[in-house]
């Protein structure tokens, strides 16, 4: 079966609540009808519930940008995938560069000390598995850093990552988790990886979960490529048979190019 391409877009810490509002309404104009390509769309977690209104009984799914492995309870400024269900999310984005290695650090009781916004392999690993007995699906992220590539590292930087962030789901959320290969040099440098690299990757995580889950996950799981797609590469980076689909920043606020970017993986 060939795998449905998965364009989400990442909203980061931008848009009001109105201006997010007025953008999802443009997206559904543009992309109205299109059933053959998965789209969702991230905003921030103040915009999520009247965002989600807007898409409700449209083709454009709604996520988070990222979430915590509890419930509910003392963890100031930490969002549970129950909330985001509740404002009507069906994915969340976890482990992106963005959310590692910054900010506090918490005492888990089975894991140590771990610093949560600074999101390491084992929090993303926690996150995604409590996401999915939450409800929700993930978007793994993983990427190397530019020095990373520089020394020759990438193959064994993401294959650590992904040993860590994959592990211990059962087949069936294996096959339905969606996994970000986003190089952190790439992200929001209009610097793209390019399309060969990034689907030589894709591959190398595809052939990581084959080891993991076996062959039938491997060809059953949607990897995506982020880090400066816009309207112009997408199609390129999306021909790739290995890519997906695509997690889009920068791109995703303007509607016109966001919807470029979800036909031209069709
Ligand atoms: P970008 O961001 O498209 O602005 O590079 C991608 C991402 O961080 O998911």
């Amino acid at each position: 079966m060939p795998r449905k391409p998965f364009i989400a877009g990442n909203w980061k810490m931008n848009k009001t609540i109105a201006e997010g509002v007025a953008l999802a309404n443009e997206l559904k104009g543009l992309v109205a009808g299109i059933d053959d390509v998965d789209i969702a769309v991230c905003p921030t977690f103040v915009a999520l519930a009247k965002v989600g209104e807007v898409i409700e009984h449209s083709n454009i799914m709604l996520g988070g940008q990222n979430t915590f492995w509890k419930e509910s309870g003392a963890w100031t400024s930490q969002i549970s995938p129950q909330m985001l269900a509740d404002a009507g999310c069906s994915w969340v984005i976890v482990g992106h560069s963005e959310t590692r290695g910054r900010f506090g650090t918490v005492d888990d009781e089975l894991e140590g000390v771990l610093s949560y916004f600074g999101d390491n392999d084992t929090t993303v690993n926690m996150k995604a598995k409590y996401a999915f007995a939450s409800g929700l699906l993930p978007i793994i992220a993983c990427g190397e850093l530019l020095s990373e590539r520089e020394a020759g590292k990438t193959d064994e930087i993401i294959a650590a990552q992904m040993n860590v962030c994959l592990d211990g789901f059962t087949k069936e959320q294996a096959m339905k988790m969606v996994i970000a290969y986003e190089p952190v040099w790439a992200i929001g440098t209009g610097q793209v990886c390019d399309s060969d690299e990034a689907d030589r990757v894709c591959g190398l995580i595809r052939g990581i979960v084959k080891e993991m889950y076996g062959e039938d996950v491997a060809e059953a799981v949607r990897i995506q490529y982020g880090g400066s797609v816009n309207d112009k590469n997408a199609a390129e980076l999306l021909s790739k048979p290995n890519i997906d689909g695509a997690l889009v920043g920068g791109a995703a606020l303007k509607a016109d190019a966001f919807a470029t970017i979800i036909k031209s993986a069709k």
